[in-house]
């Protein structure tokens, strides 16, 4: 059975885009492969966070992952941390990483902001602690938003350059799985900027725990323009914001945009944003609340993350050990 790994990070609260991108697909994947989908709380401490707010953050990514349909006894869910292979593999593969290829990755200049100087060296070696998470595993498809397609190439271009360095096939290639609708949605406040739970206004994004007013009044004020949409998605093409509207609403509906064009063409907003905040309301209220019910009892959610993990580094161990005896390390 081919192998899917997959990861979010604990970072602050998770987003529609979040669930669109990326949670939403895991679901259904998890079907007909054999899954771990990872908390990474490794890589969110790349980023200035609070340890309280790390640790709830991390029973929420879990409670999230399993109201939005993983199941534990189908997927493997667990805590990067907790299987301290991905430490060690990603240290292996910083050093087989040329600060060349690291220089090009896009979030790190996103993320470093203007004053480089003050950047972590986690944050800039974070693409290596990827490609770790991956190839621990040989990873056949990794289901990502569009954002992570690059690092998903990197991980491609570290596996082959360490295989053929060492003439062996340790790593198996993965390949990016992105979806073709929904796989960037976009703030509500900026049509070309992703949606993000990093935004400094929260009227950016909607976040999988919104209670239905703030849906109500975060879809009301989502910026637009006057005119009414048309019968055809590919004259949104300059309408940012209408384009990732219909997008969202197109998604969440399992509908194509074009259908949705179709169905609300010479409408204005006026007619549009109630159907979209019904239909938000309607998908993610069931989660919301099953996420607050996975939280009442943390010990659960424990046990769970606590099977996963020991799942995970079975499965990681013998990557682990092959790298350490390829690259002339010793056997304890
Ligand atoms: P992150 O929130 O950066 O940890 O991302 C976790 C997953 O969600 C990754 O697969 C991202 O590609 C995906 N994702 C994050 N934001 C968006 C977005 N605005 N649209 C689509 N996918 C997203
Ligand atoms: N970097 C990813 C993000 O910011 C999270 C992530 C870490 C990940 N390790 C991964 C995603 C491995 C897929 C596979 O969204």
């Amino acid at each position: 059975m081919k192998r899917i790994f997959s990861g979010l990070q604990p970072s602050g609260v998770l987003t529609l885009g979040n669930y669109l991108g990326a949670l939403r697909r895991w679901v259904e994947l998890q079907e007909s492969y054999d899954c771990l989908y990872c908390i990474v709380d490794m890589h969110a401490i790349t980023m200035p966070l609070e340890p309280t707010a790390l640790r709830e953050n991390i029973y929420e990514v879990a409670a999230t992952y399993m109201a939005c349909g993983l199941d534990p006894s189908k997927s493997t869910l667990f805590i990067q941390s907790h299987v301290a292979a991905h430490a060690e593999l990603g240290w292996m593969l910083g050093c087989k990483t040329p600060m060349g290829w690291l220089n090009r990755m896009t979030q790190f200049k996103d993320k470093a902001g203007k004053d480089k100087e003050k950047a972590s060296l986690g944050l800039y070696g974070y693409p290596c602690l990827q490609a770790a998470d991956i190839l621990l595993y040989q990873t056949h498809l990794v289901p990502v938003g569009e954002d992570q397609k690059q690092h998903i190439e990197l991980t491609r271009d570290i596996a082959q350059s360490v295989n053929s360095a060492y003439n062996a096939s340790l790593f198996t290639l993965p390949e990016p799985l992105i979806s073709e609708i929904g796989a960037r949605i976009m703030s509500l406040r900026d049509g070309n900027k992703k949606m993000s739970k990093s935004d400094p206004s929260d009227f950016s994004r909607i976040n999988l725990r919104d209670d239905t007013d703030l849906i109500v009044q975060k879809i009301k004020k989502a910026r637009t323009d006057a005119e009414p949409l048309p019968d055809n998605f590919d004259q949104l093409a300059d309408r940012p914001e209408a384009r990732n509207l219909i997008t969202i609403y197109a998604s969440l509906q399992g509908q194509t945009p074009q259908k949705v064009c179709e169905t609300f063409s010479g409408q204005l907003f006026s007619i549009f944003k109630p159907a979209l905040t019904e239909l938000v309301i309607e998908k993610l209220e069931p989660i919301s609340h099953r996420i607050n019910e996975l939280l009442s009892d943390k010990g659960e959610l424990a046990r769970h993350l606590k099977k996963g993990a020991e799942r995970a580094e079975e499965l990681a161990s013998p990557t682990l050990r092959n790298a350490q005896n390829i690259f002339g390390f010793v056997a304890r």
